[in-house]
C-alpha cells in the first residue's frame, strides 16, 4: 500500500516537473507565448528535457520555413513585375537555404550545441535578407512574406534560447 502511495506520488511529481520545464523555458525566451504554444502543441513536448524541447522548437520552424519556401515559388510562379520578381526570386534562393540549414541545425542538438547555435544563426540572417529586400530604395514595397518571415524567425530565436541554456 504504501509502496502504491510513494509511486503515485513520485509519478505526479514527474509529471510537474515536465510541466514546470516547459513553462519554465518559455518564461525565460524571447516569445514566450509563441513558445509555449508551440510547444503544448506537441505531444512529445511532455517526455523530453531542454535538449529534446529546443529540437522540436526546430522541427516546428523547419516546418513552417517548407510553408513560406512554398509560399514565396508559388508568388514568384504568378508574378510578371520584374522587381517583386528578383525580390521573390531571393527569397526562394535563401529558403533553399534555410530548409537545410535548420535540418544541419537539429542533427547537432544535443551533441554539438554551439554548432547548432551557428546553423540557426545562418537560417536568422538568411530569413532577414529576404524580409529586407523588399524595403530598398528605390522600389520599396511590402514583403508579402513578413507574416511568415516573422514566425520562422521567432522560432528559430526560442530555440536558440533553449539551446544557449543548455551550454
Ligand atoms: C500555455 O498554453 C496552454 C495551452 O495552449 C495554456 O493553457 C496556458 O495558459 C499557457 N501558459 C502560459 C504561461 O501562457
Amino acid at each position: 500500500m504504501t509502496r502504491i502511495v510513494l509511486l503515485f506520488v513520485l509519478l505526479s511529481l514527474n509529471y510537474h516537473s515536465h510541466a514546470d520545464l516547459i513553462a519554465d523555458t518559455c518564461k525565460k525566451s524571447e516569445y514566450p507565448d509563441l513558445c509555449n504554444s508551440t510547444l503544448r502543441s506537441d505531444p512529445r513536448s511532455a517526455k523530453v528535457d531542454a535538449t529534446g524541447l529546443a529540437r522540436i522548437m526546430l522541427e516546428a520552424a523547419l516546418t513552417k520555413a517548407s510553408t513560406t519556401f512554398n509560399q514565396a515559388k508559388k508568388l514568384l510562379s504568378k508574378t510578371t513585375e520584374p522587381v517583386l520578381k528578383e525580390c521573390l526570386t531571393l527569397c526562394t534562393d535563401n529558403y533553399k537555404l534555410i530548409i537545410e540549414e535548420i535540418p544541419k541545425a537539429i542533427q547537432n542538438v544535443g551533441s554539438d550545441n554551439s554548432e547548432a547555435i551557428h546553423q540557426a544563426d545562418l537560417a536568422l540572417t538568411d530569413v532577414d535578407t529576404c524580409e529586407s529586400i523588399f524595403s530598398e530604395e528605390p522600389n520599396k514595397r511590402k514583403s508579402p512574406l513578413t507574416a511568415n518571415n516573422n514566425v520562422v524567425q521567432h522560432l528559430v530565436a526560442i530555440a536558440e534560447d533553449i539551446l544557449a541554456s543548455l551550454g
